[in-house]
């Protein structure tokens, strides 16, 4: 009898806490598909890693949705922004803030809070530089074979925008992937690829 008590407790439980989570939801504005750009050779000529950010320097939501659209965005075809194999779309993005860990919900254009753990000192444990970023991305995925291709198009992809912003970012291996693992409560087969700080260079 007790035990059936405890499995409904923890069953109701555990929606109600699904519930509760699922509210927490930061609906991003459309991206500009219309701006205008530098040239895409220009924005590879200029394209460079920067390590100096200006911690004063917020990233505004519309930037915010641009950057994650071009990092993992749906496209007018319905599939990504970056090439996928065999179309499985699997790459994750999260970003991380201080008041917590944010999934970013590309087919709805929406971040959706799954903790509220502040997670960016596992990124930054040995390059102290990376605090000083407002906005955080980490790639994750459960694809052994193609996951780091698709982190890699993605993160290209937010380089050239950053570029063409004139925002500061670098791709990062150096992080605490295991904290981050469990930070954002990935499973087994789940694993943290890399970290990209971005904000206005110094
Ligand atoms: C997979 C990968 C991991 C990287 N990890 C780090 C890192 O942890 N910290 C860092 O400062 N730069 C990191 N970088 C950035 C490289 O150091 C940088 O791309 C390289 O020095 C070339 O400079 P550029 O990007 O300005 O052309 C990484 C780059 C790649 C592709």
């Amino acid at each position: 009898m007790n035990k059936i008590f405890y499995s409904l407790a923890v069953f109701f439980g555990l929606t109600a806490f699904n519930a509760a989570e699922a509210t927490e939801i930061k609906g991003l504005p459309q991206p500009d598909l219309q701006q205008s750009s530098p040239a895409l050779m220009e924005l590879l000529n200029n394209r460079q890693s920067v390590r100096a950010y200006d911690k004063d320097k917020a990233i505004d939501d519309q930037t915010l949705s641009e950057i994650l659209w071009v990092a993992n965005g749906m496209n007018k075809r319905g599939t990504r922004t970056i090439a996928t194999a065999r179309n499985e779309q699997n790459l994750k993005v999260y970003v991380l803030y201080e008041d917590g860990i944010w999934f970013y919900n590309a087919a709805d254009n929406q971040l959706e809070k799954i903790s509220a753990e502040n997670a960016i000192g596992f990124t930054a444990e040995q390059q102290k530089f990376v605090l000083d970023a407002p906005l955080h991305l980490i790639y994750t995925s459960s694809d052994g074979h193609w996951g780091h291709d698709h982190a890699g198009s993605a993160y290209q992809n937010v380089y050239l925008y950053a570029t063409a912003k004139g925002l500061a970012t670098v791709i990062r291996g150096l992080i605490n992937t295991q904290e981050l693992h469990r930070a954002l409560n990935l499973s087994d087969d789940e694993f943290v690829i890399v970290h990209q700080p971005i904000g206005y260079p110094k």
